[in-house]
């Protein structure tokens, strides 16, 4: 095991050890700072053998600078993760591994179990709730995948909280994985099918702080935590006119069918036909909101913590609005290799960047 090795007792702040893997993913990232930010001990499982990049390494930098403990491995080694979560006395892990991981898991569920120290796992959902969703494939086989580790969870006896915090809030394209990553459209709109059905949209940093506060209630221990903050329920119709008044101009809308999105997922390209069999499960079968919260295992969030609340659509396509003034915040992102695109704004100097998927 390598890592900055602090001293496990000197290293001890408010909350419970909490050890977060996927800490440099989109959301994992998100997770991480919450977790910091709420000054609880903060530990990161950072794979030593993926292909390193500068945006990785920028993140570990940074969240080591707010005060994580780097720890170097992966879930998929059993003894080692014994070892960690024994050396480190973690009481909480998160895993925010991504859609190609998700059955690594299965491999920590085992050291979760073998150890039995850990009051509770939050393993890698940040979606929908995987056993009410029924998407098309490709999105099924994550779905499945999922519901394997939760299934192992709840047989290994190990205590859990699901995370189903719905979208993300940004603009749905049906082939970007990370959309809050990507300024809403500024030609024109992909409006899903009628375009009435209605999702909810959750700000990144919400996904995080609710994350680590339901972590110590004991009313989330083996439930799915849906986030259904009334707020942040839109349709696609009604992202799309919220964006035109954000950059004072109307697009044309043109429309995406059901069977456009089925032939997207049909074509098996990974991770755009996850994506497209997903925007079908929610914006033509309305995967969010066709059913009632009903089972005992479901609590929501805006209702464990009214005193909480979380940011509007209107404040999180705000902060889109600085990124079209300024073109090269989003052009920096573009390293990954996205395609930009300059557009100029009409009664404006500036000119927007538009990433497309990455
Ligand atoms: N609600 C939404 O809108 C939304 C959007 C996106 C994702 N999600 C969900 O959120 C979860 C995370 O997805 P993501 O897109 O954030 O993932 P991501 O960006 O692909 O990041 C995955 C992270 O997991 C790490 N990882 C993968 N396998 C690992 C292993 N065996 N051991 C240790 N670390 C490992 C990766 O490390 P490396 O850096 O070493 O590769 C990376 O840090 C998924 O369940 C996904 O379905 C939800």
């Amino acid at each position: 095991m390598t890592a900055s090795t602090a001293p496990v007792l000197a290293n001890a702040k408010m909350g419970g050890r909490t050890l977060i893997v996927g800490s440099t993913g989109f959301i994992g990232r998100l997770i991480s700072e919450a977790c910091l930010d709420s000054g609880r001990s903060t530990y990161l499982l950072v794979r030593s053998g993926s292909p390193a990049s500068t945006n990785k390494a920028q993140t570990i930098h940074s969240l080591q600078n707010k005060g994580a403990t780097i720890l170097i491995g992966t879930i998929t080694d059993q003894s080692l993760m014994e070892k960690i979560l024994e050396e480190y006395k973690i009481e909480v892990v998160i895993s925010a591994v991504g859609g190609e991981s998700i059955l690594d898991q299965l491999q920590l569920v085992n050291a979760l179990k073998s150890v039995g120290t850990v009051k509770r796992f939050l393993p890698s959902e940040f979606g929908h709730d995987i056993d009410r969703a029924d998407p098309v494939e490709p999105g099924l086989q994550m779905y499945n995948e999922k519901k394997q580790v939760r299934r192992a969870i709840e047989e290994a006896g190990i205590p859990y909280t699901y995370i189903c915090c719905n979208s993300i809030a940004a603009w749905p394209y049906h082939d970007n994985t990370h959309p809050a990553d990507v300024l809403p459209p500024l030609d024109h709109f992909h409006i899903y099918g009628d375009g009435n059905v209605k999702a909810y949209f959750v700000d990144g940093t919400d996904i995080g702080r609710l994350t680590i506060k339901v972590i110590n209630d004991k009313r989330t221990i083996n439930k799915a935590v849906h986030f259904r903050p009334p707020n942040n329920l839109f349709s696609i119709n009604e992202l799309a006119s919220l964006w035109e008044k954000k950059i004072n101009r109307n697009l044309p809308r043109v429309t995406i069918t059901e069977d456009d999105l089925l032939n997207a997922a049909n074509e098996m390209r990974i991770p755009e036909s996850i994506v497209a069999a997903f925007t079908h499960d929610i914006f033509i079968k309305g995967c969010q909101i066709n059913f009632a919260l009903d089972r005992p295992t479901d609590v929501e969030a805006t209702s464990l913590y009214p005193d909480t609340p979380f940011r509007s659509l209107d404040e999180c396509f705000d902060d889109f609005v600085p990124l079209i003034i300024d073109g090269r915040v989003m052009a920096e992102k573009s390293a990954s290799g996205s395609a930009t695109e300059a557009i100029k704004l009409p009664g404006s100097e500036a000119y927007a960047i538009t990433l497309s998927a990455a």
